[in-house]
């Protein structure tokens, strides 16, 4: 009862986000945070929620379990991940910042680490029995090394770790 209400809920939430994105996609499409998003994060002035430590160890999970679909630097792996495949579900998109990851409060973005979009009709695999939580966080840490601190303060006021 309490896992499949769960369920609903969270597949809810992810489709609200799915739908959110797609509203936003424009937006963010004429924005500059596309092109500054694509220079990789090297020194950040803006203090971020992760460690160096957890950066590092998010740099192993992500490229042992996340880089086959999402890029070894979360760059993605398909040019046009907007565009629906055959089968009616999305590719992997980039999660360095020049799509949307960064539209989900951290605790959306765990959400889609621990149950996927398989439920959707998504790809995305399911990792809550795969990854302890301390590797998932360190694998959204990995990724987000690469947003700009202009994408990691949005976030933040759009929910970010609250
Ligand atoms: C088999 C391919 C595949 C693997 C492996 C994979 N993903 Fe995904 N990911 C996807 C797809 C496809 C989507 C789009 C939603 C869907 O179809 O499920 C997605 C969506 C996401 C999103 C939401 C992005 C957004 O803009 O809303 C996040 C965050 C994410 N993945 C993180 C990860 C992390 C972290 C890992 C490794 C622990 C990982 N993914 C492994 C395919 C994959």
């Amino acid at each position: 009862m309490m896992i499949s209400l769960s369920r609903i809920l969270f597949t809810g939430l992810f489709a609200l986000a799915l739908i959110a994105c797609s509203e936003q996609a424009s937006v963010s499409d004429s924005s500059a945070s596309m092109t500054q998003a694509a220079n990789s994060a090297s020194a950040s002035v803006v203090s971020r929620w992760y460690s160096d430590e957890q950066q590092a160890l998010g740099s192993e999970v992500f490229t042992q379990n996340c880089a086959v679909c999402h890029g070894a630097q979360a760059q993605g792996t398909v040019e046009d991940w907007r565009a629906r495949l055959d089968d009616g579900s999305f590719p992997p998109p980039p999660l360095n910042g020049s799509a949307h990851a960064w539209h989900h409060p951290q605790e959306i973005l765990l959400q889609v680490v621990n149950y996927g979009g398989e439920s959707l009709g998504g790809k995305m695999p399911a990792f809550i029995d795969v990854l302890d939580d301390a590797e998932k966080l360190a694998a959204i840490a990995y990724f987000q090394s690469f947003w700009t601190d202009d994408i990691y303060q949005q976030w933040m006021q759009m929910g970010g770790t609250n």
